[in-house]
């Protein structure tokens, strides 16, 4: 696999990601490779437990087991918290010096945020001993699909392009962000 971007065309999948000059980048995921970059393969396999959850928190909810679904929020929230750090703080950097990226990637970030202040209210009640039944559990499952498009915009369009633009150096950061996060934990 190339280490750097060469502006040609990836013909996998065909999902168009954008323009370099006149030429349309073509890019998926499933076949590309990119998940060889263990970085990458951490983030993908974070996103499955995060669809996973998702689906968990939408049958608790539906199933009104509120106190399920506050649990299984905590456990989203812990696998967010290291996936959004190693995201925010070196995928995104990277991919937002590539002037296709540059807009995507503050849209990246506000869902991260957005997604963070659902979460955060509906722990802060639970911990503060509110009746789960009342929370924003629209709000979130809301937000919940937004989660989902995100996460499908990273691996088919972001990852992707991030496997055959960035440098060594970027993957070290993606690496050291992901050990600081867990040994502080
Ligand atoms: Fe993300
Ligand atoms: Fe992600």
């Amino acid at each position: 696999m190339e280490s750097r971007f060469t502006g040609r065309v990836l013909h996998c999948r065909k999902r168009h990601i954008g323009r370099r000059g006149d030429v349309d980048l073509l890019i998926m995921c499933n076949y590309c490779g990119c998940r060889s970059i263990e970085p990458i393969a951490e983030l993908s396999a974070e996103h499955e437990q995060v669809l996973n959850l998702r689906g968990d928190i939408r049958r608790a909810v539906r199933g009104q087991d509120f106190k399920h679904a506050v649990g299984l929020v905590r456990e989203l929230r812990e696998v967010l918290c290291v996936h959004d750090a190693v995201e925010e703080l070196a995928v995104y950097p990277a991919m937002g010096r590539l002037e296709e990226f540059a807009d995507k990637v503050g849209t990246l970030f506000d869902e991260h945020d957005e997604m963070d202040d659902v979460m955060d209210g509906i722990l802060a009640a639970a911990d503060a001993g509110e009746d789960p039944a009342g929370m924003e559990w629209p709000r979130l499952l809301a937000n919940l699909d937004v989660l989902s498009e995100h996460i499908d915009h990273e691996e088919h369009g972001m990852f992707p392009a991030a496997a055959v633009s960035l440098d060594t150096e970027d993957w070290e950061r993606a690496t050291a962000v992901r050990a600081a996060r867990h040994a502080a934990r």
